[in-house]
């Protein structure tokens, strides 16, 4: 048995220890607040807050871990090439979590050193950069903090007049002390994926098929697997997904996500070390293995012999409208009485406006239309209302 510690303890974290559990592996599940989601399930919780460095290596030194695995992005980061030095398992790598917890760091590794193809972009430390940025770049773009997820600080600017407002929501959205920003050109895609790769200890490395998906103001609303792409456009997206991640190093489960465009062809976009918000849908049974199965796998160094489509499937989320601790659901029975369709309410103990809280997920056959299976996952969806 190895003892996993867990930084971070969202929905994600919660379905990946249920995966550990089942390998019989002893979780420590860490947040910085208490009755997490995947607090519920693992041996053992810390709470803590992880961008405190000393706090980290306390929870280190008492918990002696074989294997760290990063949940999040907010974490000091930096703390993990210590750990890795003492002999630790991070997960992937110290090197694959810090370069893509910066938007910097990342892009210029993908653009700059490993070529691929990106949009455009400028960085900018202060307002006047951000105008020659502007300049430079052309409207529309879009402007994101270096250090941010799920949408904070980030907006699509049309016009000089917005200049203010976007720099101003960029800096408050930023997460630690950069105050720097990343300007990209706006890509007008004509769909969005991501590309779940599994890197391996021993092992070739792996592609789930592409999930498309929607994102509203910077986070996931809906996913569905698998999305139709031409061989061209998948074969050049699973080419810069191997390309990053070889870079990055370590085994374990990534989150590519790319544009692309009908025209100008794949943009790479950024990625997660490990699985991915949109990679939900799997948990509808679309693949024999679902993401969190597979990081699990890659973790430990079990083998993957295959990766297969089993079924079509969609995600839709389920957000609160409302502010309060002990959430109810109401609506469930809605969700429960529909054919193949799953529930998975993550437990948060607190609801704010916009969190999300749970998922539903259904399934089809093979072959069934998409949009059929999406517009029955997000009418579901709707019917769950937190209070
Ligand atoms: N350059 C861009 N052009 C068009 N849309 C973009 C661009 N950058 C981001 N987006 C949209 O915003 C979403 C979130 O951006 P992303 O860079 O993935 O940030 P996060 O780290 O918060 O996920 C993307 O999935 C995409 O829908
Ligand atoms: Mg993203």
């Amino acid at each position: 048995m190895k003892k996993i510690m867990l930084l971070g303890s969202g929905e994600l974290g919660k379905e990946f220890v249920i995966a550990c559990k089942r390998k019989g592996m002893y979780v420590v599940a860490c947040d910085k607040y208490a009755k997490a989601p995947a607090m519920q399930v693992a041996d053992e919780c810390e709470v803590f807050s992880m961008l405190d460095g000393d706090a980290l290596m306390a929870a280190v030194e008492k918990h002696k871990p074989d294997i760290i695995v990063p949940e999040i992005e907010a974490i000091r980061t930096e703390k993990l090439y210590e750990c890795e030095q003492k002999g630790i398992q991070v997960t992937p790598s110290a090197r694959a979590v810090n370069f893509t917890m910066n938007r910097k760091a990342i892009r210029e590794l993908a653009h700059t050193e490993l070529g691929l193809k990106t949009a455009n972009y400028k960085y900018a430390k202060t307002f006047e950069e951000f105008q020659q940025a502007a300049d430079e770049i052309g409207y529309p773009f879009i402007v994101k903090p270096l250090m941010s997820s799920s949408g904070h600080g980030q907006s699509k600017v049309d016009s000089p007049a917005e200049l203010q407002k976007a720099w101003d929501d960029a800096v408050a959205g930023a997460r630690g002390d950069i105050k720097e920003v990343i300007v990209e050109q706006f890509i007008n895609f004509d769909y969005e994926i991501t590309l779940l790769t599994v890197t391996q200890k021993n092992g070739k490395t792996l592609f789930c098929k592409p999930i498309g998906h929607v994102q509203k103001g910077g986070d996931y609303r809906e996913s569905f697997q698998p999305m139709p792409m031409t061989d061209e456009h998948l074969q050049a997206a699973q080419d810069m997904a191997a390309k990053v991640t070889a870079a990055l190093t370590g085994a374990g489960i990534w989150g590519v996500e790319f544009f692309i465009s009908n025209k100008d062809g794949v943009y790479f976009s950024e990625l997660s070390p490990r699985p991915h918000d949109t990679g939900m849908v799997t948990l509808a049974g679309t693949q024999n293995l679902t993401e969190f199965e597979l990081h699990c796998r890659a973790v430990l160094g079990l083998p993957i012999p295959e990766i297969t489509q089993e079924k079509a499937g969609a995600s839709a989320v389920i957000l609160s409208g409302v502010e309060t601790e002990c959430p109810d659901y109401v609506g469930m029975e809605s969700v429960c009485e529909a054919p193949r369709t799953y529930l998975r309410i993550f437990g948060k103990p607190v609801a704010h406006v916009g969190r999300r809280m749970g998922v539903v997920v259904c399934y089809d056959k093979l072959g069934t239309p998409l949009d059929e299976i999406r517009d029955k996952c997000k009418a579901l969806a709707a019917k769950v209302e937190v209070k």
